[in-house]
């Protein structure tokens, strides 16, 4: 079942039962004054976002995987909510270089674990995926998600979660692996534009 939601993702999960999701992998905002439709991306407010989200997203997930932005932000994330684990995203080249920021890897934060399942460390999946515009300023290669998505076969009736849903990529991934999903966008236009890009990848693996 794909259930999605056009709200704030703090709202949501206060009404989530402790540990109702099995694996809540997600993209939260960077904090780094990208331009999104609605949320306002800049320190401040991510700051507050993460003081709200990581404890709930703790709370009703058995585990939690999210990027950790930038170099910048890890020390706050250790002094406030040190997480259980680090995994290396390893992206490649992306063919740009910068100081602050991660430019070929990122840690992943990783929170609570699996038992059904062992995962490797580092996930090697090219952030250059030829991706579509879905009129969204930073869609994730649908390869990120599906490398986890796939390991949760072992665990029965596996139900999966993305707070940050934003073009939809987590959504379409959920459905190609037959998994139980909750996503959940706080932007209207970003929130349609899933909404249809899911409905459309439904309607295409039918036709084939
Ligand atoms: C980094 S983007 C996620 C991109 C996504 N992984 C994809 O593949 O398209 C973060 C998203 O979080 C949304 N957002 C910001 N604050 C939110 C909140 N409180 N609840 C739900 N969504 C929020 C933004 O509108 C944005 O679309």
């Amino acid at each position: 079942m794909i259930n999605l939601y056009n709200k704030d993702c703090i709202e949501v999960l206060k009404d989530m039962k402790d540990n109702e999701i099995d694996l809540c992998l997600t993209d939260p905002p960077y904090g780094v004054n990208l331009k999104y439709n609605t949320y306002n991306d800049n320190l401040e407010n991510w700051y507050n976002l993460m003081e709200k989200f990581i404890p709930e997203a703790k709370r009703v997930s058995r585990m939690l995987v999210f990027p950790s932005c930038s170099i910048n932000k890890l020390k706050w994330i250790y002094d406030n909510f040190p997480p259980d684990w680090l995994m290396s995203w390893n992206k490649g080249s992306t063919g740009h270089a910068a100081y602050i920021g991660f430019n070929d890897w990122e840690p992943l934060l990783v929170y609570g674990k699996l038992k059904e399942v062992y995962f490797h460390d580092v996930i090697r999946v090219s952030n250059t995926e030829k991706m579509g515009n879905y009129n969204h300023p930073c869609p994730k290669p649908t390869k990120w998600f599906h490398w986890f998505y796939t390991k949760l076969n072992k665990i029965e009736n596996a139900k999966v979660m993305d707070c940050f849903m934003g073009s939809g990529t987590s959504a379409i991934t959920a459905h190609d692996n037959n998994l139980d999903y909750i996503g959940i966008e706080l932007d209207k236009e970003y929130f349609e534009a899933a909404s249809k890009r899911l409905k459309q990848h439904q309607q295409q693996l039918t036709i084939f």
